[in-house]
């Protein structure tokens, strides 16, 4: 068996691959990776050697790369590559439509050309919006609000009428907020935690009553394995944390992991233009093929930060040069 990973030096992508590493010897690994920014080959470090894995540097817009990574042909494509912050995607919307619709489209015509049994599409509970009450069904409207969840919807549509038209092998993952070791320290909690143990301020967005729904990525990599496996072809799979939180929350929790202070450390800034208030999927037609999340978030939420605290070595090249021009653009006028 071989598999082909696309984004696999990133956050999701890197803990599939060292899921599949340490629990299917029996598959070959490549990875096909641009090395954006959010890449970093450290997060495989402990798998760089082992022979059953190859790296492919490429992007997956980039036909003659996708034809590389595939070479003598794979059995699987899992795609992770894709372009995910949202603030950025505020600034920058193109870069987006190209990897998370274009990128996506490339995979799917590659997929047309030869038999590989089982294609996966990674995507997000934003595509369906901001959700006032109850849950989100797989069958539940798209109405995705910024140009990043609009760019994943569109990579999800493009999944789906593949398999209408032609009758590909595709599966959807729609996982909700991941959090966890090696996150690029962008989003809320690495940023957070980060910022803290250099005793720097957090910036809150709004009144930080938003609610997401955490997932420990070693729980959602698990969760991307058991659709990839078992999921019925043409089906879309909701993985959700069932960790329903608000910003504040978690803002909490993180000050008092690392011994700050709300007063000191917490500055309210100008809310994100367009920012969904709530996310919350139902899981249970994952829940039905076997899967479930098993790292209690209080406790995955400590290991994380502790994580953070032993890892400096990880993080702190991460925030300099590219990071800090973005944090400038991000945050400053804020
Ligand atoms: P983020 O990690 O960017 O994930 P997403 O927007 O995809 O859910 O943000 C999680 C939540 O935290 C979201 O409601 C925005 C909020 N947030 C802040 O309040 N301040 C910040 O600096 C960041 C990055 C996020």
């Amino acid at each position: 068996m071989r598999y082909l990973v696309t984004g696999g030096l990133g956050f999701i992508g890197s803990a599939f691959i060292r899921l599949l590493a340490a629990e299917r010897p029996e598959v070959e690994i490549v990875n096909l990776d641009a090395m954006t920014y959010a890449a970093n080959p450290a997060n495989l470090a402990s798998i760089a050697e082992n022979p059953r894995y190859r790296f492919v540097k490429g992007d997956i817009t980039d036909p003659a790369a996708v034809t590389t990574a595939i070479g003598e042909g794979v059995d699987a494509i899992v795609n992770f590559a894709a372009e995910t912050h949202v603030d950025r995607s505020i600034l920058d919307p193109e870069a987006f439509l190209r990897t998370d619709i274009l990128g996506t489209h490339t995979l799917l015509e590659a997929l047309r050309e030869r038999r590989i049994a089982r294609y996966l599409q990674v995507s997000t509970d934003e595509v369906y919006g901001d959700v006032e009450s109850g849950e989100s069904l797989e069958s539940s409207p798209l109405r995705p609000r910024s140009p990043y969840s609009a760019s994943k919807a569109g990579g999800d549509l493009q999944v789906l009428a593949y398999r209408t038209t032609y009758g590909l092998p595709v599966l959807i993952t729609r996982g909700s907020n991941t959090y966890g070791p090696y996150q690029y320290p962008e989003k809320l909690i690495p940023l957070f935690v980060t910022n803290l143990i250099d005793d720097q301020s957090v910036p809150v967005y709004g009144d930080g009553l938003q609610i997401r729904d955490w997932l420990h990525v070693e729980d959602h990599a698990r969760g991307i394995l058991c659709v990839l496996e078992r999921g019925e072809l043409g089906e879309v799979y909701n993985i959700g944390g069932g960790n329903p939180r608000t910003n504040l929350d978690i803002t909490h929790r993180l000050l008092a992991g690392c011994g700050r202070s709300f007063e000191s450390h917490v500055r309210h800034v100008a809310d994100r233009e367009g920012h969904d208030r709530r996310y919350a999927i139902s899981s249970a037609k994952a829940h039905a093929l076997g899967w479930r999340p098993e790292i209690e978030f209080e406790r995955g939420l400590e290991a994380t930060i502790a994580w953070y605290r032993e890892h400096e070595s990880w993080w702190r090249p991460l925030k300099s040069g590219e990071f800090l021009a973005y944090y400038q653009r991000q945050y400053a006028h804020r």
